[in-house]
């Protein structure tokens, strides 16, 4: 009988899309997948309309057309003052997940140890995994979840060569601190690896502290290869456009590898795409200030309801603490919510490799104004804490 492959064993469909199937049935609000939700920027859609019979419909060289590649390395040169150099450091990919992929592909062994750290975007996993890859989880402990050097110095084994960082965080909302990307640059350093830095929330922080992109600590830039999307900043997952940029000497394998896989990443889009990533300033700005009150819309509504959600310093999700509800796991936890208030949630178990420190759950914030008012409505009618 034609068996399925050993490295699928223990792989399944993620936690978050079952829960997206149980709020369906039961008419919840679905707080619980990372789908953005709010509409693309208006130029990009009516701009795409008028020109989409022009541009170019067959397949774009495999490291992406000539003009993504340049509108990509202006933004990261904008965005956080690195200079890549569009023709060999920058590779267009299906998403970020295509950049993952063929990163982690064209760079490393089966059996190398890649370190996550708990909490991490579950994909990681995933694809350490389909990859015969070894996962090394580093454990952060909330409501901080800050690296520190002997937590990670103490993961390091002999067969370790990876590591992924994300900044800002899904799920956490922590930025990385230049402190901590400078231990990370240390360890790294010492121990030859290489760093794969998942920056596709760059562009949504709250604060005033720019985006501090981990190749331009140290030496980091040496060793790391950045992630990028414009799902993320253009409100577009569905375009499956991402990028990959690193050093020249890697990103020509990180290219035969995402060619491979895929060919090339949708190439009208691309010609689309590169007009997003040339939006001034005023998109950001705009774009910023309106996360900014849909993270404080549901705060408040987590907070109303007696639970403890962090305060996310970007991406758009809430991890929330609920001991408070009594439960000693986020399963628990997020049972709950969806029974007493009919509000769909990720348990924190989905972003562990071991079991939580705490009962958490993951509520993502990027749906229009009237889904979080309806969840938050809901929050305050249902009976979630003890005493
Ligand atoms: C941390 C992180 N990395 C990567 C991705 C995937 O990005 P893309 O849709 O560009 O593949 C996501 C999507 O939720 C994410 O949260």
């Amino acid at each position: 009988m034609v068996k399925v492959a050993d490295r699928m064993r223990g792989l399944q469909a993620s936690a978050i899309g079952a829960m997206t199937v149980r709020c369906q049935e039961l008419g919840a609000v679905n707080l619980a997948q990372g789908l953005s939700q709010v509409p693309p920027p208006a130029s990009l859609l009516a701009d795409g309309a008028r020109n989409f019979e022009h541009i170019g419909h067959s397949y774009s060289q495999p490291e992406g057309l000539a003009v993504f590649r340049e509108a990509v390395a202006d933004k990261v040169k904008r965005s956080s003052g690195l200079s890549v150099e569009p023709a060999t450091q920058v590779v267009a990919t299906v998403g970020a997940t295509g950049a993952l992929m063929a990163t982690l592909t064209a760079l490393l062994d089966p059996g190398d140890g890649v370190i996550v750290f708990e909490p991490f975007y579950g994909y990681y996993l995933s694809s350490i995994r389909m990859l015969t890859l070894t996962p090394e989880p580093v454990r952060l402990t909330g409501p901080g979840f800050e690296i520190t050097e002997e937590s990670l110095r103490a993961a390091v084994t002999g067969r370790t060569r990876a590591m992924i960082i994300c900044t800002p965080n899904n799920p956490s909302g922590r930025r990385l601190t230049a402190a901590e990307l400078k231990i990370v640059a240390a360890v790294a350093e010492d121990h030859d690896l290489l760093v794969i830095t998942d920056e596709v929330y760059e562009d949504i922080y709250f604060g005033p502290e720019p985006h501090l992109a981990a190749a331009t600590v140290g030496s980091l830039a040496e060793r790391t290869v950045t992630l990028g999307s414009l799902g993320k900043s253009f409100s577009i997952p569905g375009w499956r456009l991402g990028y990959a940029c690193g050093p020249e000497q890697l990103m020509g394998a990180v290219r035969v590898a995402a060619d491979s896989f895929v060919v090339c990443a949708p190439a009208p889009l691309q010609a689309l795409g590169a007009r997003a990533l040339n939006l001034g300033e005023d998109y950001y700005h705009d774009f910023r200030a309106m996360y900014d009150r849909k993270r404080r819309t549901l705060a408040a509504g987590f907070a109303a309801a007696g639970l403890s959600p962090n305060e996310p310093e970007g991406a758009y999700y809430l991890f929330v603490d609920c001991s408070r509800m009594g439960v000693a796991t986020g399963v628990e936890a997020a049972e709950i919510l969806l029974e007493n208030t009919l509000v769909g949630t990720v348990p924190g178990e989905a972003f562990y490799l071991d079991k939580p420190d705490r009962p958490y759950v993951r509520a993502c914030f990027s749906l229009p104004d009237e889904v979080l008012a309806d969840a938050v409505g809901r929050l305050a009618n249902g009976e979630l804490t003890h005493g």
